[in-house]
């Protein structure tokens, strides 16, 4: 007899789930094409009440992937000192996101809201590199299978907003940790960003993981169309501005009056660290995205109202 109690990943699929293998239809996954995939991925998804999800072979890849597309190359990303994303994935956050990692020693790869927060560097201090997500791991396998409190990950996810940061969980054993304390997954599907689940720990499954997502990028555009109207209307209250053209969605086309500059009016917003082009004619551009913040909107609006030509 043998006692195998390495890890839960030694699970085997049980006769069952061969004889499903054996006989379910498949397809062209790239063509979205693979009904059995499609299927997978529908369920996953909406289990944690999130838009999207995209089956891997390996959970490694699904957290290597959210850290690619949560952060830029040079950022940095808080996590525990025992976190796998640190630890056992072959140095891939600094290899495919060319990201370092801010590391929080405590027990057992919980940290709270104010260890986050010490561990953002500061975003204008430009020789620290920008802090730009934090990624969680539950259950932790380092930290012995324990589970976070929900009050915790919320308040981290509180954080996050507020310093714009994105925010991953490295869900491996997430099945364990909803089991453990009765947590339904859309719960945790509200609060994070990108999401990893392991099929192949414990649950028979010889490989396979999803990465989940919220079309937040799409879901979030209103936010700018919303800045751009407010951008709209300071500018109308400027004694310079001749007319605005009427502003729909993100992009923001206005000319100053003829009896003053457009090139002086750009140089005054340049000192002030605001970018923005002109387009000829006295007729100046600005467009509002994902990386415009609200602060820096906020700041913007204030600049705009003070500036004078
Ligand atoms: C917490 C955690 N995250 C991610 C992984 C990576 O999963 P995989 O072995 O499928 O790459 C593991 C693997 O054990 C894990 O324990």
């Amino acid at each position: 007899m043998e006692i195998n109690l390495i890890s839960d990943t030694v699970t085997k699929p049980s006769g069952e789930m061969i004889k499903f293998m054996n006989n379910c239809e498949v397809g062209d996954d790239v063509f979205k094409d693979d009904p059995t995939v499609n299927m997978l991925e529908e369920k996953v998804a909406k289990m944690f009440n999130m838009d999207k999800a995209l089956f891997f072979p390996s959970g490694t890849m699904t957290n290597q992937t959210a850290i690619k597309i949560n952060t830029n190359p040079g950022d940095q990303l808080i996590c525990s000192k025992t976190a796998h994303v640190y630890n056992y994935e072959g140095g891939g956050v600094s290899f495919n996101s060319g990201v370092s990692c801010k590391l929080i020693d405590k027990e057992r790869g919980f940290f709270n809201a104010k260890d986050v927060l010490n561990s953002i560097n500061p975003p204008d201090f430009y020789h620290s590199p920008k802090t730009s997500l934090v990624c969680v791991e539950n259950t932790t396998n380092k930290g012995g299978g324990a589970c976070w409190e929900m009050n915790d990950l919320s308040e981290i996810a509180d954080l996050c907003k507020d310093h714009d940061l994105k925010y991953h969980l490295d869900g491996a054993r997430i099945w364990n940790a909803s089991v453990k304390k009765g947590t339904d997954f859309s719960l945790f599907g509200e609060l994070f960003d990108t999401i990893s689940v392991c099929l192949s720990k414990g649950l028979g499954c010889p490989v396979g993981s999803l990465l989940l997502c919220s079309e937040n990028n799409i879901n979030r555009l209103e936010e700018d169309h919303k800045k751009a109207k407010e951008i709209e209307e300071t500018l109308k209250s400027l004694y310079f501005v001749k007319k605005v053209e009427e502003v729909e969605t993100n992009i923001i086309i206005f000319e100053i009056n003829c009896n003053y500059s457009s090139e002086i009016f750009i140089n005054k917003l340049q000192k002030k660290g605001v970018k923005l082009i002109g387009m000829g004619d006295n007729k100046l551009r600005l467009v509002t995205h994902l990386d415009y913040s609200d602060n820096h909107h906020e700041a913007f609006l204030d600049i705009l109202s003070k500036v004078t030509l």
